[in-house]
């Protein structure tokens, strides 16, 4: 399998230090012209013997689409809108300028069908980020509209001699291969509606190769709207290198929870033996990716390569202000329940708008868009601190995702916290975290529930940065 050719590319790899290339389709715009991302139907094979009329920015059978750019550089894309309802792209992690940040009718117009819409930004960090719509999400997402979006640090001298993305994502399919309904209220009002046909980049699970001997870099992404993975690698001796695209000081893996939306890169030494991360969440692992060895004459020694330092500014912990966040169901308030239970009536007696299961602080924000705008949940001063401590007060699991900004996983109540950066953090139920970061970057800054279904009706909200 493994001409002498490819083995040389791969040992000349090792001093030239190119990059591997994913098998993803792949571009990099830094200095080019834009990156062109059409949002559109194609046919794929997701389940034996049928096509399922996915929407994607990609324009082949390779799912997810992976862009590449520099850390620093401008990146441009250009979206163009071939869907039949309007969308727009999002760029989760990502601290840049809240007119790029893809959220319909409060940071953009809504992308209608026919017209597009570009982005430009430089990411100030390198590290493994994602794409996605922020209008109509559960079936946009549901259907495939998402990408990968790599930094490089040009500046980072070694790399790693194979860099994989692993993105799990699920699909709701009818045995024919079609859409099945993307969310119930069964679903939504509890631990969100899962997918039918499992998948890592689409497959059953992941096929990846890398040189014996060399460090590999595993980029794993949890793509799916409801489901949580717990990864585990059998085989090697992992490290967790970053979160969120975030580098950290390396960490032995053991077990990494991914709610959707987190993403977690893994490196190990390839072993002469193949390595299988897996999905340790349920009480059988689940494969998800299978790392076969080439041979190699590579040596067995070398050290990892290391990360770029990240350029997030560390919180000011003396001044930082402490802000409270409690997640729950409803916007039902202590008052009001034991308001209900004393005049013995139901739920139904208070006329909440249709699919509202979900709060922050009290406050539901529910819909599929976000044309009418509620007051923020708070409003942040322009270079401040905050700390934002966070509950759920709920029996469901919630990953909390907060625009623009990257924070500081600093505590937990129920965990011994690894200190790492984020961009979302999971909350289990009952469980409060304490989380940190400089209110940086001006705009409306959208924080919310990333099991898509809690998001759309009701844990949903933003915060002002002025
Ligand atoms: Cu990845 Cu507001 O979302
Ligand atoms: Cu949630």
């Amino acid at each position: 399998m493994w001409t002498r050719r490819q083995f040389l590319a791969g040992t000349a790899a090792l001093t030239a230090l190119p990059l591997p290339l994913p098998a993803q389709a792949q571009a990099d715009s830094s200095g080019r012209a834009p990156v062109v991302l059409e949002a559109r139907q194609r046919a794929m094979s997701l389940l034996p013997g049928s096509t399922t009329p996915i929407w994607t920015y990609g324009d082949g059978q390779d799912w997810p689409p992976v862009l590449r750019t520099q850390r620093g550089a401008p990146f441009r894309a250009t979206l163009t809108n071939r869907v039949t309802e309007h969308t727009a792209i999002h760029w989760h992690g990502i601290r840049l300028p809240n007119a790029m940040d893809g959220v319909p009718y409060m940071t953009q117009p809504p992308v209608e069908p026919g017209q597009s819409f570009a982005y430009e930004f430089a990411p100030p960090d390198a590290g493994t980020f994602f794409f996605h719509p922020h209008c109509n999400t559960v079936e946009q997402l549901g259907r495939g509209l998402a990408g990968v979006l790599i930094v490089e640090d040009a500046a980072e001298e070694r790399r790693f001699l194979a860099d994989h993305v692993v993105a799990i994502k699920d699909w709701r399919l009818k045995p024919d291969g079609s859409f099945d309904v993307f969310s119930t209220d069964k679903g939504a009002a509890r631990a969100g509606t899962f997918g039918t046909v499992e998948t890592v980049n689409a497959r059953p699970h992941a096929r990846l190769e890398a040189l014996a001997h060399g460090w590999v870099r595993l980029r794993v992404l949890n793509l799916d709207v409801s489901r949580l993975v717990v990864v585990a690698l059998d085989g090697a001796e992992g490290f967790v290198i970053a979160t969120d695209g975030n580098p950290l000081p390396p960490v032995p893996l053991k077990t990494w929870r991914l709610g959707p939306a987190m993403r977690v890169d893994i490196a190990f030494r390839m072993p002469w033996h193949s390595v299988r991360l897996q999905n340790v969440w349920g009480s059988k692992p689940e494969l998800l990716a299978e790392i076969a060895f080439i041979e190699s004459a590579l040596p067995a020694i070398g050290a990892m390569p290391q990360l770029a330092a990240s350029g997030v500014t560390e919180p000011d912990f003396e001044n930082a202000e402490r802000l409270r966040f409690d997640l729950t169901a409803g916007h039902v308030s202590p008052e009001l329940e034991a308001y209900l239970r004393e005049n013995k009536l139901g739920l139904d007696a208070l006329c909440l708008p249709q699919r509202t299961f979900w709060a922050i602080n009290g406050k539901s924000w529910s819909g599929q868009d976000h044309q009418l705008k509620p007051p923020p949940l708070a409003e942040l001063k322009l270079g401040r601190s905050y700390i934002f401590e966070l509950f759920n007060g709920t029996p469901h699991p919630h990953p909390i995702h907060l625009h623009g900004h990257t924070f500081r996983v600093l505590r937990s109540s129920k965990d011994e916290i690894v200190p790492h950066l984020a961009d979302t953090v999971l909350l289990a139920p009952k469980e409060r975290v304490e989380i940190a970061f400089t209110a940086d970057n001006p705009g409306m800054w959208m924080m919310h529930c990333h099991i898509i279904e809690h998001q759309e009706t009701g844990m949903m909200g933003y915060v002002t940065v002025a």
